[in-house]
């Protein structure tokens, strides 16, 4: 059983989506730590109601320290012997070398269609485009932000009353849905575009 690791740092509806999948008996993987950046992050509670291992690793205790923040990760990823490590709304950027370790052994889940709408505000730029369709992906981690290897995405139509809101609300339900089903794609070794919508 790949012993996995979910980085987060906020509310964990993804952190929870895949803790609910990896609960069935069938899944190949099991989650043995969940990581935030924030003590506050409201995710670490409900990994804790479920019984889940929890750590911090406070990013303000680095201040202009990405390489030290990096360490600290590290050193907590390999106490738990962890193989494999989904970022569920992680929401800090990794040195090269962290991604460099991880490579191949890294996803993230992105609300948006990639390669549209990299960084932050992703459902107010696809409004202010006019995207007539939106979405997330799931993505392998690599050195360059929300660049790496498309492995899964989820599409819905935009309406024409939709605001950055809604669409968040629409899209976050579809990444529920994606991103544990990409995990078990990859894990099983198979590397090929998931569509969903
Ligand atoms: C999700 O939309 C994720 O794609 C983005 O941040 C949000 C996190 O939500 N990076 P949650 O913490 O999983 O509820």
């Amino acid at each position: 059983m790949t012993r996995i690791a979910i980085l987060i740092s906020g509310s964990g509806s993804n952190m929870a989506a895949l803790l609910d999948d990896m609960a069935g008996p069938d899944h190949p993987a099991r989650p043995v730590l969940v990581l935030s950046n924030r003590p506050e992050a409201a995710g670490v509670t409900k990994a804790q109601a479920r019984g889940i291992p929890t750590e911090v690793v406070d990013h303000r205790k680095f201040p202009k320290d990405r390489k030290g923040f990096d360490a600290a990760l590290q050193a907590v990823l390999t106490r738990y012997a962890v193989e494999f490590v989904c970022l569920a709304g992680f929401m800090r950027i990794f040195t090269p070398d962290f991604v460099t370790a991880w490579s191949g052994r890294m996803l993230n889940i992105h609300p948006s269609l990639l390669p549209r709408h990299k960084g932050l505000e992703t459902h107010a730029k696809a409004l202010a485009a006019g995207d007539r369709d939106h979405g997330c992906t799931v993505h392998a981690v690599t050195p360059d932000l929300d660049s790496g290897p498309i492995l899964g995405q989820a599409r819905l139509t935009v309406h024409a009353d939709d605001t950055a809101q809604s669409l968040a609300a629409r899209v976050l339900e579809l990444e529920h849905r994606l991103y544990p089903a990409v995990l078990r794609r990859v894990l099983a070794g198979d590397h090929s575009l998931l569509e969903l919508s």
